[in-house]
């Protein structure tokens, strides 16, 4: 069957993933496994980037995130799921990469100042945290991969894998394919307190929420603080409950807009039929989980499974990369 083209992307493993990381991203790739050949890794070595002096939690957080993964519908029958750190040929590539890459890209990386700046409490003047869009650009290039479906956010990281793509392509002979971000079409999600959905706003629900915490912490929403008593009409324009039931629960929308406002549904009640929609809607990614979960092992066995397959690909594209380096 012919493939629209090559696929890679990677989620760094620092932990549980959420709803939201489920509707930017994941629900994406799943939809793309057929018709493209598609290779997504858990990059543990970009998680050193920021993460180098907690590595205990690492290897958990990658077996983690994989079952993440598989409950979410990526099917390894159809996709490689890998560990980065598996494939040694993308550390080959990266050092590679950083003799051509000049030192004033990095730093004018928009998403290294953000970053430096942001994460004041750590030290991340490394070389490597500097060095974290050439590793990226050597995870899509190791693959030769085309296509990068990706978040707004790591734009400029893409635009700089294809400036360091002309430059290796002009110095030494044409390899690399140019690889194209393709944005992932979901809106953002907003969490509990109505703020994008994010781990460090503390406002989640994850993948693998159980019922009762789902509804425990839809229950613990703030609603609109005009609205008082029962009998109060309320405003859904500025509630977080509304906000996830136009996602969630597009059927009901219009008609509890209509009842909130003239307070004929109450907020415990609203918040109930969310906890509702939202847990049928995790039902089938739990469904998935409990298999995967019972049996690290065969998660275990899958990442060495999809390393192996992955690094046959990736040893084509270093034999060519270091011939045409005259290595
Ligand atoms: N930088 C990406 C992020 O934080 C993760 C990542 C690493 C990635 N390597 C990649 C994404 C290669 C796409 C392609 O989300």
């Amino acid at each position: 069957m012919g493939k629209k083209g090559r696929i890679f992307s990677g989620m760094r493993p620092t932990g549980r993933l959420h709803l939201g990381n489920y509707l930017g991203a994941l629900s994406a790739w799943v939809e793309l496994q057929d018709d493209y050949e598609c290779f997504f890794g858990i990059v543990d070595w970009h998680a050193l980037t920021t993460g180098y002096e907690e590595t205990e939690i690492i290897r958990e957080n990658v077996r983690e995130m994989a079952i993440d993964w598989l409950s979410a519908g990526l099917d390894p029958e159809r996709c490689l799921i890998f560990r980065q750190s598996d494939v040694k040929e993308h550390a080959e590539l990266h050092l590679l990469l950083s003799m051509i890459t000049p030192l004033s890209w990095l730093e004018r990386c928009p998403t290294y100042k953000e970053q430096l700046a942001q994460l004041s409490e750590k030290d991340i003047r490394t070389y490597g945290f500097l060095g974290y869009p050439v590793l990226m650009a050597a995870d899509i290039l190791v693959y030769k991969a085309d296509t990068v479906p990706v978040g707004e956010d790591q734009l400029p990281h893409l635009e700089l894998a294809r400036e360091i793509v002309r430059r290796f392509n002009y110095l030494y002979r044409p390899t690399f394919p140019e690889p194209q971000a393709k944005l992932t079409p979901y809106p953002v999600l907003p969490g509990l307190d109505g703020r994008k959905m994010s781990k460090s706003y503390g406002n989640v629900i994850l993948m693998a929420e159980e019922p009762e915490e789902t509804r425990r912490k839809v229950a613990s929403m703030i609603t609109d603080p005009q609205r008082a008593r029962r009998k109060d009409p309320g405003n859904p324009e500025v509630c977080s409950v509304f906000a996830l039931h136009k996602i969630f629960n597009l059927e009901e929308t219009e008609g509890i807009d209509v009842d909130c406002r003239r307070a004929g549904i109450g907020c415990v009640d609203c918040k109930k039929r969310l906890a509702d929609k939202l847990v049928e809607y995790l039902a089938p990614i739990h469904e998935r989980r409990r298999i995967w979960a019972k049996d690290p092992d065969a998660v275990e066995d899958l990442l060495a499974a999809g390393a192996a397959k992955a690094r046959e690909a990736a040893a084509v594209t270093m034999a060519e990369v270091r011939h045409a380096m005259g290595m």
